[in-house]
Parts: structure tokens; sequence; C-alpha cells
């Protein structure tokens, strides 16, 4: 199925205040250089909010990960778990149509969306509450046929049963997930010969449906002042645990170490140290800073495409430009302190150096070609 934008967008799009600060927990899991690790969750949170992806949500997500809009876009794209258009207030019906499901029924679930929802997926039903679609193998074919609701599984359906499914959510509720048939979880239909604690009544479901019914968000949509999905990584003073803080606090005092431990340590120390040249001191503490030689425009109005830099997107290159670099030489000149200086000044801390950037730097502005300048400008992806 062809995934594009909506030709309908809305003009802009935020974060509530508490998605927008998970949104910012989630970054801090990953290393620096690395948040665009937080795209999937960060657009799930998006559409949780919002019900679908608009390209103000797509662009805002870029931005917030220091990734190019295209990126971003190829990812929404891609899984069909990200609608691209707006779906039913209160809930989008996800239809396995894969072979068990379809064997096992599939079509008549289908048939009842068409008749309850409306005659094409992705079209909203008259009221504007529910749209369907159908969808490839959803991963739970020993309950065939199924359907995907908000975050939660509806297994073992049959039309009439997923019909009054449909008229409950319809009603306001929201009905149990997992199988409706009555099973536990995905044993024989012929019932357990083993494992048979749940049958002592003590408990009511199994573990994805207890979750489920214990966190009540199956259809909701985020867009209060909660946030359910807590970042216990971050403390309240907005420190990410086991990093350092801006203003370090003194070190607790070391608990004794068994020998083993002491001895690996020991052995990953040595074998750091081995590398004369980077057993220097540590970064952070050489690291003084010294502004480099900065413009306030480019030279001759024309500035290099920065963007020919590994690692360098446009939202970056927008900062660079911003904090006066426009050139490749600019860059090329620059030593430890004056990396210092524009790393402090970056998001994402350690890019330059990983990157390589002062020496893919000399090599374009010595008019030579970097094997990533060369794949950037033959994609078309950064060339201008
Ligand atoms: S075939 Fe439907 S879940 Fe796998």
């Amino acid at each position: 199925m062809l995934r594009r934008l909506h030709a309908e967008q809305p003009d802009s799009f935020a974060f509530t205040p508490a998605n927008q600060a998970w949104a910012e927990g989630q970054i801090t899991k990953y290393p620096d250089g690395r948040q665009a690790s937080a795209v999937i969750p960060l657009l799930w949170r998006a559409q949780e909010q919002e019900g679908w992806l608009s390209k103000p949500a797509i662009e805002g997500i870029a931005d917030m990960l220091d990734m190019a809009y295209i990126r971003v876009l190829e990812v929404a794209s891609f899984y069909f778990m990200f609608q691209l258009q707006p779906v039913g207030s209160v809930a989008h019906i996800q239809i396995c149509g894969t072979t068990s499901c379809m064997i096992c029924g599939a079509e008549d679930l289908v048939a009842v969306c068409k008749e309850k929802i409306a005659n094409k997926p992705h079209a909203l039903s008259g009221d504007g509450r529910f749209s369907w679609e159908e969808v490839e193998c959803l991963g739970s074919c020993t309950n065939a046929p199924m359907a995907q609701i908000g975050k939660d599984y509806y297994e073992d359906l049959t039309a009439d049963g997923f019909a009054k499914l449909l008229d409950d959510l319809a009603a306001g509720k929201v009905p149990t997930p997992g199988p409706q048939n009555g099973r536990y979880s995905s044993e024989p239909l012929s019932g357990l010969t083993s494992l048979q604690d749940h049958d002592s009544g003590k408990v009511q479901h199994n573990a994805s449906v207890q979750l489920a019914a214990d966190l009540g968000d199956t259809i909701k949509r985020i867009q209060g002042d909660e946030v359910p999905l807590l970042t216990p990584w971050v403390g309240k003073n907005g420190v990410v645990a086991g990093r350092a803080a801006e203003a370090p606090t003194p070190p607790a005092p070391a608990a004794p170490k068994p020998a083993a431990k002491q001895a690996e340590e020991a052995k990953k120390a040595a074998k750091k140290a081995a590398p004369a040249k980077k057993a220097a001191a540590p970064k952070a503490e050489a690291a003084a800073e010294a502004e480099p030689e900065v413009l306030k425009a480019a030279r001759g109005g024309k500035a290099d495409n920065l963007k020919l830099l590994k690692g360098v997107g446009p939202k970056l290159e927008e900062t660079l430009n911003e904090l006066g670099f426009f050139h490749f030489d600019q860059v090329a000149a620059w030593g430890e302190a004056e990396i210092a200086w524009v790393d402090a000044r970056l998001k994402f801390k350690g890019r330059i150096e990983r990157d390589g950037w002062i020496e893919q730097a000399k090599q374009l502005a010595a008019g030579e070609e970097t094997e990533f300048a060369k794949r950037a400008k033959d994609d078309g992806t950064y060339d201008k």
C-alpha cells in the first residue's frame, strides 16, 4: 500500500507539556550523538496524543532529534503502526488479514468493519469515531482471527462477538483485551493438560491481558498532564542515572569491591592505558574552551554545504551558521579548545570528534571529496 502524507495537514504540532517532558526523558536513554534512536518512541507518543502523525509532528520530532525530515518520514511511512491520516476519534481497528487469520474468519471481521464503520479502509465512520484497516500478521496467529485496537489485541474473534465489541466501544466501554472465547492465552481449545495454575481461580487473565487491564489505556489518547510511562532513569533533578550532572555532586564513598571485580577492572584500565596517545587526561578535564574564528555571514554571500560533513544534517547546519560557521576551512582550523567551545554549544556533545569533522573539513576545504560527501551528492540527499 502506498503510504504518504495526508493531503490535509494541520498548521502545527506541539507535544503537551507532560508529553514533552516524557519525550525529553526518552532522549536521555541514548548516548550523546545517538538521539535519533528515540525516533520510534517519540513518533508513537505523538500518535498517541493526536491519533495520527501529521507532517508538522514528523518535522517537530525531526527537529528534536536533529534528524533530516526525510529520515523521520522514512520511519513513519515504513511502519504500519504509524497512521499517516486521521483515524477514528475513539478507535482505529487493525484487522489481521494474513494466512491464519484469513482462514479462521478475518474476512468476516472485515465485513463487520465495512458494515459498521466505513466501506473502505482508512475512511472515517460517519460520526468520525471509528476507522479500520487490514494489516499483515500481528504475531498472534494461534489466536486467529484477531484485531489490534489501540494498544491491545482482541483475539479468537467471531463476527458476532466482534460486532458486539464495536458496539461496546461505541457505547464508551473498553472490552477486556485478549482471547474472546474464554481461552486463557493460546492453550489448546480442548483445554490445558499441564501448567494449569490459572484454573485455580487465583489468576484471572494472562500476563498481557492483566497488564492491559491494569493500565487501562487501550484506546486512551494521552493528551492531559498525565505521563503514564515514566522515565525512572531521570532523577527529580533532571539528572540521568549513570551520567555526570552539570554540577557534579561529590562521589559517594565507594563500596568495597570483590577481589575478582577489582582484578577485572585493573585489567580493563591497563588495556585502556595501552595506546599512550589516547590515555592522556580524560577529554572532559583537558578541554579548555577557546572561541574559534566566527563570521557574521558567509564570505561572498555563499556558504559551503556543511551537510557534506558526516553527521551534519539540515538542523545542525543551521545551528552552525547561527554560531558563525559557514565554511569548511573554518571547521578545519578548529583545534582541541575550539572543538570544546563548539561542542559546548551543540545539542549533542562529542559529535565533532566521533564523526571526524576536522579531517573531513580539511579534505573538503582543499577541494577533495570525502566518501560521505560523494555518497550524499550521488543520492542527492545533501546536494544543494
Ligand atoms: S496471521 Fe493473524 S496474527 Fe498472524
